[in-house]
């Protein structure tokens, strides 16, 4: 007997779960953003890299609702959602990890991810996916009990993005998971992303200062420079690049 289920992995590459065209974006009198556009594939890891200050986390505020485009399109999962409020955009399935984390730190380990929970109903789910959770990240088991404030800020990112995990996302926007955290943490949270990535069949955008790192975990890559994207291309084309390389991977 022939095999004749078709790759999945090959079907939904070629469907393009967001779709950004032309985005600006301004605060006041500041433009971050001058016509931004990008696309991330159903099921990849997609990246943008850029230094301090280039409108990163602009972007991903965009794309959840936190601030208003001036002009341009937001199409995601079919839906033009760029003057949806930020709830609305949530329950499509777009978690946003913010920059800094932002845990709840009196609450514990175990409420943190029942928080990200709290729009689930189905209790099965959630028991199962906290599971999973832990299973990623034995340090938030070890730690159930203890006080979010408490951790460590590599223990406090793997447990936003497991609070991420427990709203039940299509797609999930990572702002500089890597920011103020130990090395050896760094490499482990990494990992995870694409272990989520390929067990949860999630669609990420992974925000990075860290060049090097988020353009060895991702397929394709955008290069954001005082708010336009100045190159784009696979990751690995990205990272020969010599502007790249001599830009943000400090060769
Ligand atoms: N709330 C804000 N008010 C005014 N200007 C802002 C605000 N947030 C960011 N900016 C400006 O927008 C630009 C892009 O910032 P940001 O998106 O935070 O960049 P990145 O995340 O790449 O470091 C910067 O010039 C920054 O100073
Ligand atoms: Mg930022």
């Amino acid at each position: 007997m022939h095999n004749i289920r078709p790759n999945p992995s090959l079907l939904t590459q070629s469907i393009t779960l967001l779709s950004v065209e032309n985005l600006h974006v301004s605060y006041g009198s500041i433009k971050a953003l001058h016509g931004v556009s990008l696309h991330v594939p159903q099921g990849s890891i997609v990246t943008l890299i850029g230094a301090n200050g280039a409108g990163k986390s602009t972007t991903l505020r965009a794309l959840s609702g936190l601030v208003k485009p001036t002009s341009g399109s937001i199409r995601y999962d079919g839906h033009e959602v760029s003057k949806l409020p930020p709830e609305k955009v949530v329950s499509r399935g777009l978690c946003h990890v913010p920059e800094g984390r932002m845990v709840f730190a009196n609450l514990t380990v175990r409420e943190n991810l029942k928080m990200g929970a709290y729009l689930q109903k189905d209790r099965k789910w959630i028991a199962d996916q906290t599971d999973y959770v832990f299973g990623l990240f034995p340090r938030l088991k070890e730690r159930e009990g203890q006080s979010a404030g408490t951790l460590s800020g590599g223990e406090q990112q793997m447990l936003a993005i497991g609070r991420a995990l427990l709203s039940r996302p299509k797609f999930l926007m990572l702002d500089e998971p890597s920011l103020g955290i130990a090395p050896l943490l760094v490499k482990t949270i990494f990992e995870r992303i694409v272990e989520i990535n390929r067990e949860q069949g999630l669609t990420i955008l992974l925000v990075e200062q860290n060049a090097n790192l988020a353009l060895d975990v991702s397929s394709y890559a955008y290069v954001l420079e005082t708010g336009k994207i100045l190159l784009e291309g696979p990751s690995a084309v990205v990272k020969a690049d010599p502007q790249v390389q001599a830009a943000y991977l400090g060769a």
